[in-house]
């Protein structure tokens, strides 16, 4: 049937989980094809909250195979406690459910001393990462050192590849950073050993898996991680982080040509937020951003902190349509917003007078840029018994309006609560109402 691709427009934390989970209701195959667990993807089935670092978010969907794409970067532990979670709780999960692409690279121990080993050295000047050695990880990847999953599976010839990186990674804390932090070489190996014989029935050829699926019509869900304002590429240096979060990354990290996207679908809040230091033009530093806050429950999965908050931004969200090619857009969180008196959606910038038609290149700039707002009024009430358009208040449906006018892009999913259900279909929804209603 095809595929969509589901990928965050902002900064993250978009809703993208519980969107992929839904759509996954008829998805033969879930694929997460960047980032790694400094994602954190949180689904609400029947009042039991799930939490993903990297496990993709099919795998509630007992018929949908996941597979953990050669783009991701693998912390082996964090997939060990994830698994272990999963299990306690009743969800299936062995070499049948899930694929861990042999080309996907590990991230050890030392990588993790690495990322908040130089946040602590920055300190006022630190991007925030999550700290858990995706940057690293990556830097590995491009440098050519990185471990292959692969490699789990002849571990005699590892151990030297992996002495030489633990000593690299030491004579860079030491001398690069002035950490005094040390890896231990015994502890990384024990650690490698335990993984390989946890997960070698799970490493197999995920690219040529997908291909054979798709070729032979299945249903694929791409999930995205992160958001396209922190794409690495095309964010505000250097607060981004160090994957590819638009939709190209799909290519390269699940391995499958751009002819296999179907549909890109762009997921994003009735409002924004980010968590981690950076410019962000609509923040609300003031009481309002504090409700948002409080009622939207924004606090990050990954590492708890709070997320920032403020209002929509049409211009991010332009650029994020333009940068994955997005044909729909899926307006989650709308419910956050109930009982406020006027609700405002960024339309353009200005810096130094000057009208912006899009982000500016540069940190520094994107720091000084004015919001220019369009001011539409709230509603007052619940609207999360909401299950179609006509249920929501006018002024509800002028914001999605207004939204998918301002965008660019039209709105074909609209989520009202954390729950699976609680959502539905709006407008341009045809290519994701047949992927999911045809079926088994
Ligand atoms: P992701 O990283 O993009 O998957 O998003 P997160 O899971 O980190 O953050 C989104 C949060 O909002 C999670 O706690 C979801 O359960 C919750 N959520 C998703 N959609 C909605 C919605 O439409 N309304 C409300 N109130 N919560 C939602
Ligand atoms: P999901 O998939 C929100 C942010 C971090 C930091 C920057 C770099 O749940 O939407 P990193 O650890 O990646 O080197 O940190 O990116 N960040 C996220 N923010 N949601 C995420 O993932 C994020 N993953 C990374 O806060 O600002
Ligand atoms: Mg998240």
């Amino acid at each position: 049937m095809g595929s969509v691709a589901v990928i965050g427009a902002q900064w993250g934390d978009e809703g993208k989980g519980k969107i992929v989970d839904f759509l996954c209701r008829s998805a033969d195959w879930a694929v997460r094809f960047q980032g790694g667990n400094n994602a954190g993807h949180t689904l609400v089935v029947n009042g039991v909250k799930t939490k993903l670092n990297l496990v993709p978010s099919g795998i509630l969907n007992e018929s949908t195979r996941c597979l953990i794409g050669a783009g991701v970067v693998i912390d082996p532990l964090v997939l060990r406690e994830e698994t272990a979670r999963l299990r306690e709780n009743g969800v299936a999960v062995s070499p049948e459910r899930l694929v861990l692409d042999r080309e996907a690279q590990l991230i050890l121990p030392y990588h993790v001393e690495l990322d908040q080993a130089r946040e602590e050295k920055k300190g006022d000047k630190k991007i925030g990462t999550t700290g858990r050695g995706i940057g690293p990880a990556i830097e590995d990847r491009a440098r050519r050192t990185g471990v292959r999953l692969a490699e789990l599976l002849k571990l005699s010839e590892l151990k030297p590849h992996l002495e030489e990186n633990v000593e690299h990674a030491n004579l860079y804390l030491k001398h690069v950073v002035g950490s005094s932090r040390v890896v231990d070489f015994n502890l990384v190996w024990k650690l490698v050993c335990e993984a390989a014989a946890e997960f070698a029935p799970y490493i197999g050829n995920g690219s040529l898996l997908l291909h054979t699926a798709l070729s032979r019509g299945a249903r694929v869900v791409f999930e995205g991680a992160q958001g396209s304002m922190l794409d690495q590429t095309f964010g505000a240096l250097p607060y981004v982080t160090s994957s590819n979060t638009v939709s190209g990354a799909i290519c390269t990290g699940a391995g499958i040509g751009p002819r296999h996207i179907g549909h890109v679908l762009g997921v994003a809040k009735a409002y924004c937020t980010r968590v981690g230091e950076g410019p962000f033009p609509t923040e609300l530093h003031d009481e309002l951003g504090e409700r948002i806050r409080s009622s939207g429950g924004e606090f990050g999965t990954v590492t708890g902190r709070p997320r920032r908050c403020g209002w929509f931004d049409a211009v991010a969200m332009r650029r994020a349509v333009r940068l994955s090619g997005m044909d729909s857009l899926a307006i989650t969180k709308l419910d956050v917003l109930s009982g406020l008196e006027k609700v405002k959606i960024c339309t353009r910038y200005r810096l130094d007078g000057r009208a912006l038609d899009d982000m500016p290149a540069l940190s520094a700039d994107l720091y000084r840029v004015q919001a220019e707002y369009l001011e539409l009024d709230g509603w007052q009430g619940d609207i999360g018994a909401a299950r179609s358009l006509e249920e929501l208040p006018l002024e509800a449906r002028a914001l999605l309006e207004a939204i998918a006018e301002q965008s660019g892009c039209p709105v074909a999913m609209a989520g009202v609560g954390a729950e699976r259900e609680a959502g539905f279909y709006a407008g341009a929804a045809g290519y994701l109402r047949s992927f999911t209603a045809e079926g088994r």
